[in-house]
């Protein structure tokens, strides 16, 4: 499957986020990662619908990552669909149906994702994987950008790729945190394809060149790998 850098627009500068998304898109970057916190799930607070539907008219043809990390998913599944979300993952841990909250994001025509915090063991999305788009490993626990990769996540990686084989099913693989130049190729090399990127992007230089580099770095790891 194609590798393929997801700008998370957390670290961008809120006041030009349009024109720091777009950087990234002209980087290379192919969706945008938008994080929605809620301050009860994880300790911060970030954006609701109203970005993404403003993020959906500057970018028609983009595609919407949204990452819920937010109580209750359900309760607000269909305002971001409503506002132009293209993707949505749910955790694993918020949502005691788990399986009902997957079917609901696709009856309102997105991509079901399914993710899992630092502690939270692959086994636990066995019986949701066939009906997933997408899965999503956190590499950081989840609230904040900037933090440093836990590189137990490469191991679930490896799970989920012998998983899909084994299995014979089709969802792509996702790393969320502390994914930047020196985190990329171990990321890729376990079997990742999706690879979301807040700071290394975002954080200083250019951000063009950033993803550019980025997307760079992981494909030569491909080619290393084979
Ligand atoms: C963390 C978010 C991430 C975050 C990643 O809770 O889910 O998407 O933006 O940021 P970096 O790449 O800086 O670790
Ligand atoms: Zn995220």
């Amino acid at each position: 499957m194609p590798i393929e850098i997801a700008p998370s627009i957390l670290s961008a500068n809120f006041s030009r986020l349009a024109a720091d998304a777009k950087a990234a898109l002209d980087g290379g970057g192919t969706l945008l990662h938008v994080d929605v916190m809620d301050g009860h799930f994880v300790p911060n607070i970030t954006i609701g619908p109203l970005v993404v539907s403003s993020l959906r008219k500057a970018f028609p043809g983009v595609i919407l990552d949204c990452h819920l990390m937010i109580e209750n998913p359900d309760n607000f599944i269909p305002a971001f669909a409503e506002a132009g979300a293209s993707w949505i993952s749910v955790h694993q841990e918020t949502c005691l149906h788990l399986h009902r909250t997957l079917q609901l994001v696709e009856s309102y025509g997105c991509k079901p994702g399914v993710v899992i915090n630092p502690a939270t063991p692959v086994h636990m999305l066995d019986e949701v994987l066939d009906i997933v788009h997408h899965v999503l490993v956190m590499s950081v626990n989840p609230g904040f950008g900037g933090q440093k990769f836990i590189p137990a996540a490469l191991q679930k990686v490896k799970t989920l790729v012998e998983v899909r084989e084994s299995l014979g099913q089709l969802f792509r693989i996702e790393v969320d945190g502390g994914v930047a130049m020196d985190t990329v190729g171990d990321v890729v090399r376990a079997g990742a394809e999706l690879l979301v990127a807040g700071n290394a992007i975002f954080g200083k230089g250019d951000i063009s060149e950033n993803t550019r580099k980025l997307l760079q770095a992981a494909r030569s790891a491909t080619l290393t790998h084979a």
